[in-house]
């Protein structure tokens, strides 16, 4: 019987309601917001309100970009005690000579990952390694794909959530996926949150690492494949995954994509710090191309944690609230992160857009989770 990927099956639910819970435009909080940007001198005309159930954003067009930089600061502290809200988010518009201030909207509903993988946007991404992070300000879904980006570190504070963006990461994979193209390496040194994928023997390359002795073998394996990959590419001839796949596609050896996550990875370096940032390091320099790929999750984005010559090879960095401006600038490069609301409230440099973005997480719940791995261990895999 063929395999019908989970996806299919209706194991995630959907909010139809979700998009009609847009944060309403306010006449008032137009005009405060003109105010403010009229004592500043800034000169611009309103464009546009973009509503979402995240955020709202007014654009405005400027006659010139000659705001300076005391302006822009002056706006960002000024516009949240005006508007009696914690932050505002101020960004450049350079395609329509404007800019636009975001408000976040502190009463967000949840934002299940089962109205995500219904998009169009998703479904339309032809790749084993798709994943969905969550919708930004725009209504659009934050997709991503370990093709294009092949390491990411995720920063954020306790309860800021981290862990649900990754099983949101995982499960956005294992709905999608056929066994023989992914497998995953779980590595949960406080064993809260990744132990649930025990059962998920399908997918997994090794029972889940608990201890940061079987944390350190996984990576030490991980680096052994690696190589071992490239040893296999040399003799067919090929620089990657792909192309050796390719080569392979008739017969059943090809080489799954292994993901290896790990929450929280301040646990590792606390144990080995050398010998752990050395693996990493050498991981993220060459792994790309063998089709391995890490997630690191931390909640102390600091320099002993996220060292630079890490953060030089995992280089999408998504982050989560932060506890101060430092933090930021060493989860993301630049400050932010610190504003941001919480509960999923969470931004990123997104290379293919050139900027950043900012978006709420998608969440899966428990239950959904569980339907999923009964799912894929009770059902006959055949490619
Ligand atoms: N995307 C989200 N949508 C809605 N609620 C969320 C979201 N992310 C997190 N939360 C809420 O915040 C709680 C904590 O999230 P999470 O466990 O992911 O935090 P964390 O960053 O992993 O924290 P820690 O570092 O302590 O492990 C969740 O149980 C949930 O109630
Ligand atoms: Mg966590």
């Amino acid at each position: 019987m063929q395999y019908k990927k989970p996806i299919s099956q209706n194991i995630f639910t959907v909010n139809n309601n979700l998009l009609t819970a847009t944060t309403k435009y306010s006449e008032e909080v137009g005009k405060t917001i003109i105010r403010v940007l009229d004592s500043n001198k800034i000169k611009c005309v309103p464009k546009s309100v973009v509503s979402s159930p995240m955020s709202i954003t007014y654009k405005y067009a400027l006659e010139s970009y000659d705001i300076k930089k005391s302006q822009l600061k002056s706006i960002e502290e000024s516009l949240p005690m005006f508007l009696n809200c914690s932050s505002v988010k101020f960004s450049f518009i350079p395609e329509e000579t404007g800019f636009a201030i975001t408000i976040p909207n502190h009463n967000r509903p949840v934002v299940p990952l089962g109205n995500l993988l219904n998009t169009i946007e998703y479904q339309l991404i032809d790749s084993d390694t798709k994943f969905i992070m969550g919708i930004d300000s725009f209504n659009k879904p934050v997709i991503l794909d370990f093709n294009k980006i092949p390491h990411m570190i995720i920063s954020g504070t306790t309860g800021s959530g981290k862990s649900v963006a990754i099983n949101t990461i995982v499960c956005s994979i294992l709905a999608n996926a056929v066994i023989n193209t992914v497998q995953f390496v779980f590595i949960d040194p406080k064993q809260v949150e990744l132990t649930k994928y025990s059962k998920c023997t399908k997918f997994l390359n090794r029972p889940v690492a608990t201890s940061t002795r079987e944390a350190i073998d996984a990576l030490w394996d991980m680096k052994y494949e690696m190589n071992r990959r490239y040893g296999l590419f040399a003799e067919k001839g090929v620089a990657n995954l792909e192309q050796y796949n390719k080569i392979l596609e008739a017969s059943n050896e090809v080489l799954p994509h292994i993901i290896v996550v790990i929450d929280e990875l301040a646990e590792l370096i606390n144990a080995d710090k050398n010998l752990v940032q050395n693996y990493l390091v050498s991981l993220g320099q060459k792994s790309r191309a063998s089709g391995i790929h890490l997630i690191c999750a931390t909640q102390t984005p600091r320099a002993e944690i996220i060292s630079g010559k890490l953060k030089a090879n995992f280089t999408t960095q998504i982050a989560f609230q932060v506890q101060n401006l430092q933090e930021s600038r060493i989860a993301l490069g630049v400050s932010g992160a610190e504003k941001l609301i919480g509960k999923g409230d969470a931004m990123f440099f997104d290379s293919e857009q050139h900027g950043f973005r900012n978006f709420q997480s998608a969440m899966v719940t428990d239950n959904e989770i569980e339907k999923l791995i009964d799912y894929i261990e009770n059902h006959s895999i055949i490619d």
